[in-house]
């Protein structure tokens, strides 16, 4: 039993990239995590083989990574739709033209701010199922994204925990994040309208994905408010030890970009957090976030259910 502890921590057996991609070339950066993707030119239309290796990439490695290419908007929107129905976006603001491509700028005037791990609006019922984002402008050194596998911090875990946790739901809302700062500079009638429209949910803490059936550990820093059903001590404590569990080395995959480098990830198996380490210089991410396949889709973006939709916030807010 000596060295069960940090046996624990590999997984159990490598992915075959040889015998299962013919088309794509995924070569992880972490044990079944974090795959850079060689040979596909996404500049030109994608063959149904090539899609359907990308989208099993996904299920295996959870974020994969492309090299600097140059994406028209529709390019972009082509990438995105290989993973999911294209999704309405968040709430964040549009490029011009492409209502689908929301663009984040960071500056001196707008301090980046997501620099705490989470995953993509688990404030709803059903969460996107992941986003592609492409660095147009950055800063020479810094401003790095990192990922945490949230299927490896679960299978890390003692298989007494383990069980404990599959028992388990926890409440999510936005109302504990930085969002609510960013609806408040939006105006306050917006933000009583976000308290009305968007109530807190609940999630298992241990929610298996839907494909690939790997069991992952669903509870996030930013979001995630109270375990269920368990005194408030327990809650917090347990969800102090979960938080920081999953921020482990051995799960993290933190990413330096280059111009017009792009990155998928997969929102249901990994948690990201944006390093704030270069500011005052710029940084423009272009993103694209797609829904799980056979999903309702929205009709509405966030912000046009708050009111919000002709509106800037003061504050900078997202990755
Ligand atoms: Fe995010």
């Amino acid at each position: 039993m000596t060295n069960a502890h940090r046996i624990t921590k590999a997984v159990t057996s490598i992915i075959p990239v040889e015998e299962r991609y013919q088309h794509i070339r995924p070569v992880p950066q972490l044990p079944n995590f974090a795959a850079h993707i060689e040979g596909v030119d996404l500049q030109k239309p994608l063959s149904a083989a090539v899609r359907e290796e990308l989208y099993q990439a996904l299920l295996d490695f959870e974020v994969l990574f492309f090299p600097p290419q140059s994406l028209t908007p529709e390019q972009h929107l082509e990438l995105a739709s290989v993973f999911g129905p294209v999704a309405q976006g968040a709430y964040f603001p549009r490029k011009d033209g492409h209502s689908q491509i929301e663009v984040i700028e960071t500056d001196e005037k707008r301090p980046p701010s997501i620099d705490h791990w989470h995953s993509d609006v688990t404030w709803v019922a059903e969460p996107p199922a992941g986003t592609v984002i492409q660095i147009t402008e950055g800063p020479s050194v810094g401003g790095n994204t990192a990922w945490a596998s949230l299927s490896k911090a679960f299978q890390a875990l003692s298989p007494g925990m383990r069980d404990y946790l599959r028992g388990l739901t926890a409440t999510h809302t936005w109302e504990i994040s930085n969002w609510r700062n960013y609806l408040a500079g939006l105006g306050e009638d917006v933000l009583a309208k976000a308290i009305k429209e968007f109530a807190p949910v609940e999630h298992p803490v241990v929610r298996p994905h839907p494909e690939s059936g790997k069991e992952v550990l669903f509870v996030n820093e930013t979001f995630t408010r109270n375990i269920n059903g368990v005194s408030s001590t327990e809650s917090r404590e347990i969800l102090r030890f979960l938080t920081q569990w999953l921020k482990q080395p051995e799960f993290i995959y933190s990413h330096k970009w280059e111009l017009n480098g792009i990155a998928v990830w997969d929102n249901r198996t990994t948690q990201h957090y944006a390093l704030a380490d270069y500011w005052p210089h710029r940084r423009v991410n272009q993103r694209v976030t797609f829904n799980v396949r056979g999903a309702k889709q929205q009709e509405r973006t966030v912000l046009e259910i708050v009111g919000a939709e002709n509106r800037v916030s003061s504050r900078a807010y997202g990755e």
